[in-house]
């Protein structure tokens, strides 16, 4: 596990893109694994600056975001499709055909979280694989549980998730209290994982990189058995 402090948000998010640059100049049509969320923001602008400037080309590009909430219509505009388009996609050539958001208005939820996984599966799962971390641990929507769930799949969202969340919404009660979120197992599929972490409210849950331990108390912890995992974070949250 390669664990990269950088001195600001700035370092952190020229970083971060820069292997999103690396893999997409070596590989045209690679799966991306994309993560919304306060962290990854500067990242998409330098991506977005990549690609005036020239340097890459998501044409070719497929994505396969984390999560999605249940019940968001992806022109809501605290849903994570709209997240997206806004963040990345409206301001790059990629096909949104190729771009993924789980649909969190699906009549059939678990259908798609079925569907959203075999998509997943038959491309091989993503190339790099972008993560933010809750205060908490989860990765995606994976919440702090004595059994954590391997595919994509419907998760409740817990307390502290729904506080930290309620920020992006006018009052709490209106932060979905479902999302679909892709599982452990897929995140853990991916070839290379990138985990962000900005901020001193990251201070504590980071504490949890310098041991040898793994629980599923701290969703993000397994990342540690995979063996390509390059965590990126700011002073702040390294403290
Ligand atoms: P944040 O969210 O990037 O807004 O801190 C991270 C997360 O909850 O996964």
């Amino acid at each position: 596990m390669e664990i990269i402090v950088c001195k600001n948000y700035d370092e952190l998010s020229k970083k971060a893109s820069q292997f999103i640059i690396d893999l997409i100049k070596e590989k045209s049509n690679a799966v991306l694994g994309l993560a919304t969320g306060g962290t990854p923001e500067g990242m998409y602008a330098e991506l977005v600056k990549a690609y005036k400037n020239g340097e890459i080309s998501f044409k070719d590009v497929k994505t396969y975001n984390l999560d999605e909430y249940v019940g968001l219509d992806g022109n809501h505009e605290q849903s994570y499709r709209y997240f997206m388009n806004k963040q990345l996609f409206d301001y790059v050539d990629i096909n949104k055909a190729n771009t993924h958001v789980p649909n969190g208005k699906a009549d059939d939820l678990d259908g798609e979280c079925k569907n959203y996984e075999k998509n997943l599966e038959e491309l091989g799962y993503a190339d790099i694989q972008i993560l933010g971390i809750g205060t908490n641990g989860h990765i995606g929507f994976n919440e702090p549980a004595e059994e954590l769930i391997i595919p994509t799949h419907v998760e409740p969202l817990v307390e502290e998730t729904i506080e930290a969340n309620s920020r992006y919404f006018d009052s709490k009660d209106e932060v979905p209290k479902e999302a679909i979120s892709m599982g452990i197992g897929s995140i853990l599929k991916a070839k290379h994982i990138i985990l962000l972490a900005s901020g001193a409210n990251k201070n504590e849950i980071m504490k949890y990189f310098n041991n040898d331990k793994i629980s599923t108390n701290v969703p993000a912890s397994l990342i540690k058995l995979h063996p390509h995992v390059t965590i990126i974070m700011d002073e702040d949250a390294a403290k």
